[in-house]
């Protein structure tokens, strides 16, 4: 008998579908909390790159939480690594699972594809869940038959990291299918917090229009990219300013997002397409991952 938060979890089988960023991060902070993960990537480079990164990682939370015990930080990572399979099939973990989180492309066609094929075959138990950060769950959930089983999981970059989940309900989904979320998401030591379909949940609806300010004080000419992040960091306390953010998530990614909220809000200012973002995107200067986004990184300097 164990209490752990874990054990008490109705979910216990996960599925991770995409092993991005995002996706490598869910199944890591799944597997080190006791839970059995199988992780589905179709691309059989970026399914490598997931499981070194996800190795990578766990040997830091490893290191962190087990500083006196080398011997102890070693059993966490194998521990860990041994609840984790990796598979290109997406078919063979979903018959016998109790929760699938989606985090592929944020392309609804995609998502739409992806739940219809499986929505017959997953048991009737499971949970569906997306972590997407710009289209509605209800939209993605639409295509199938379990409307009340299905929610939105939205995780922070780093996973393993941010400690914040957010819980997405729509209209449909059941108070059991968002009980079962919570208590899930606690179990692997995340604060939930619940919210309604809306755009951006929380979390992006402000940090959204926080990161467009920030380019368009840049584009005036109002302050200097180094400026506005040391402001921020020094007079708000944010652990990175605005731009360091915006290389840090990927100017790729925010410009999809942003061109998502243009979409639903077009005679919003906020969301009129920013031209530094723009030419940078279309050089190639997508940030952190690129080596160069509004700054310049290498394996020991920001410049
Ligand atoms: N896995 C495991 N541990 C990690 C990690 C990872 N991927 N990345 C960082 N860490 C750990 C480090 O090991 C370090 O541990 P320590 O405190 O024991 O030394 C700790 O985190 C801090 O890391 P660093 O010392 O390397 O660097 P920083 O102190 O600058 O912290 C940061 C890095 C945690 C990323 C911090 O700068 C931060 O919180 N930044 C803001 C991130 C943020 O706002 N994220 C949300 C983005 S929006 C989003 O995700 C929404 C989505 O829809 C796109």
């Amino acid at each position: 008998f164990s209490t752990s938060p874990s054990a008490m979890s109705a979910i216990k089988h996960v599925t991770v579908i995409g092993g991005g960023l995002m996706g490598s991060g869910i199944a890591q902070v799944a597997a080190q909390s006791g839970h059995q993960v199988t992780l589905v990537e179709i691309n059989e480079g970026a399914l490598k790159k997931a499981k070194s990164s996800i190795e990578t990682n766990l040997k830091r939370v490893a290191k962190k939480i087990h500083k006196d015990s080398p011997e102890e930080a070693e059993k966490f990572v194998t521990n860990a690594l041994s609840k984790l399979k990796t598979t290109m099939n997406v078919m063979e973990p979903i018959q016998n699972t109790d929760l699938i989180i989606e985090a592929v492309v944020e392309n609804i066609n995609v998502k739409h594809k992806l739940f219809s094929s499986i929505d017959p075959i997953a048991p009737q138990h499971t949970i569906f869940a997306s972590n997407t950060s710009s289209l509605f769950i209800q939209d993605i959930a639409s295509v199938t038959k379990r409307k009340d089983r299905f929610g939105g999981l939205h995780f922070f970059n780093p996973v393993p990291v941010m400690k914040l989940l957010e819980v997405i309900r729509t209209p449909e989904t059941s108070d059991e299918t968002c009980e079962k979320m919570m208590t899930w998401g606690k179990a692997i030591g995340k604060t939930t917090i619940t919210c309604k379909d809306t755009p951006g949940f929380v979390v992006n609806k402000l940090l959204g229009p926080y990161l467009r300010e920030a380019l368009k004080m840049f584009e005036r000419g109002d302050a200097t990219v180094q400026d506005i992040d040391t402001a921020m960091k020094l007079g708000a306390g944010y652990p990175m300013g605005p731009f360091e953010l915006l290389d840090y998530i990927g100017l790729d990614t925010h410009k999809l997002v942003a061109d998502g909220w243009r979409k639903k809000f077009p005679t919003d200012p906020l969301f009129k397409p920013s031209e530094i973002l723009e030419n940078l995107v279309a050089e190639g200067k997508l940030g952190v991952k690129s080596g160069e986004g509004f700054y310049k990184y290498d394996k020991t300097s920001k410049v």
